[in-house]
């Protein structure tokens, strides 16, 4: 096939799940404040799957639509992407059982792992497939179930993690002009064991052992992983804006990985660009690791943060440790956003024959979920270096 002239991102798309966890109900779990968390964090509360949700049917709904919206059919996307770190199986791929529940029958399907940079990977992979002329269309999503691989008894892990999906479409485009300019990533074995899930793989398998010894839960040296995101994610953004010849402050928004508002603030601060540069949604979504660019992108598009022209960087930083930049030219009218509505937040994953899942909730979640809201955490009640909450509700 012959390369296009350019690759364009033609379609976005989200799902949060319903279920909201706030700093209150952590209150009754660990020995944490929503204080704590709002001052260390600006979390103030993230979304829980259903027990019925995972990564496979929340991934499959933000898909389709970022496929609405791209004005395209499930049946004209050529290769699907999911990255995660929290698959519904080791195999098949979540990738595989997201073809099936978006409707298509010819695309090419697969698994990224690069934790909370995934997101940034796959769009380079993609985008490349598609620069080769292989491919015209292709879907990347992000998208996680992190609150059932995390201990509710680790108040440094439980309070910081959500679910949810984000999607993108990619397409080849006979136009020159547009998409991605500048690229960056990074990987840095270093840091290999600063958040990691030790149980469950090829070095230890799962067991009575590991699981007596809490290994499927996520590990994380949170102050190591801070000081490496807060000097990285800002040198790696600045790379790809380098790559596409541009200067940082020409940059009209950064859709930075949201874990932590204190680490966004910090690469504003280092690439000196004042915060509303910066798309912020960890208040309400905390951090949804591969999840959380496509999330926040489809929020900042359809928020009307973003125009036709716009030059958006898109910036990770994860487990691995991972970072990825990708320096990008806006092309598509944001209003074909609303084309999203018109899609069901409800998808159907095949199920395995002759086998079906124990209760999925971790128990310490459950006895928060079935124990009610708890007191509310008013959402406009902002304090002085917090984000101001977006504008726009999700619309799971
Ligand atoms: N509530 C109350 N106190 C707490 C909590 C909590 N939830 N968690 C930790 N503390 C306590 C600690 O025990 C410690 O107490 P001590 O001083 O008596 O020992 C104190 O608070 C300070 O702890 P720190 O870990 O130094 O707190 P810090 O300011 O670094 O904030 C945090 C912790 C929020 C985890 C921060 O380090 C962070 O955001 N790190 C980055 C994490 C991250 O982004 N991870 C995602 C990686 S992406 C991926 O690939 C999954």
């Amino acid at each position: 096939m012959k390369p296009p002239q350019s690759v364009r991102v033609t379609g976005w798309g989200m799902y949060a799940p319903e279920r909201r966890l706030t700093n209150a109900d952590l209150e009754r779990v660990v020995d944490t404040s929503d204080e704590w968390i709002r001052t260390r964090t600006g979390i103030r509360e993230r979304r829980i799957a259903a027990p019925h949700e995972t990564t496979a049917t929340m991934a499959a709904v933000a898909g389709k639509r970022a496929i609405a919206v791209a004005g395209l059919e499930p049946d004209d996307i050529d290769v699907i992407m999911v990255a995660t770190l929290t698959p519904d199986y080791w195999m098949p791929s979540t990738g595989a059982l997201v073809k099936e529940a978006i409707g298509n029958s010819r695309a090419a399907a697969m698994d990224v792992s690069a934790a909370c940079s995934g997101l940034v990977y796959a769009y380079s992979s993609a985008d490349a497939y598609l620069r080769s002329g292989a491919f015209r269309h292709a879907l990347v999503i992000g998208a996680e179930t992190l609150s059932r691989y995390l201990d509710f008894s680790d108040r440094g892990t439980c309070i910081l993690f959500g679910d949810g999906a984000g999607a993108m479409v990619l397409s080849a485009s006979d136009e020159p002009g547009g998409g991605m300019r500048g690229l960056e990533l990074t990987t840095d074995p270093d840091g290999a064991y600063m958040i990691w899930l030790p149980s469950g793989g090829s070095r230890s398998p799962a067991s009575g052992q590991t699981l007596a010894r809490g290994e499927h839960y996520i590990r994380m040296e949170g102050r190591e992983t801070y000081r490496y995101a807060t000097k990285t994610m800002a040198t790696t953004a600045l790379k790809a804006i380098e790559r596409a010849g541009w200067q940082a402050d020409e940059v009209d928004l950064f859709i930075p990985h949201q874990a932590n508002v204190r680490i966004i603030e910090s690469v504003a601060k280092g690439l000196g660009l004042p915060m509303d540069k910066m798309f912020v949604n960890v208040d309400r979504y905390g951090n949804t690791s591969a999840a959380s660019v496509g999330l926040a992108l489809s929020e900042a598009v359809d928020s009307g943060r973003v125009n036709i022209g716009d030059k958006i960087v898109l910036v990770a930083f994860g487990a691995g440790l991972t970072s990825g930049a990708v320096a990008l030219e806006w092309t598509a009218d944001p209003s074909c956003g609303e084309r999203a509505a018109l899609v069901d937040p409800v998808a159907s994953v095949r199920e395995p024959l002759d086998w079906s899942s124990v209760d999925p909730i971790p128990d310490r979640l459950r006895q928060v979920l079935e124990g009610g809201g708890g007191p509310a955490v008013p959402l406009d009640d902002v304090v002085p270096g917090e984000p101001a909450p977006a504008h726009r509700e999700a619309s799971a």
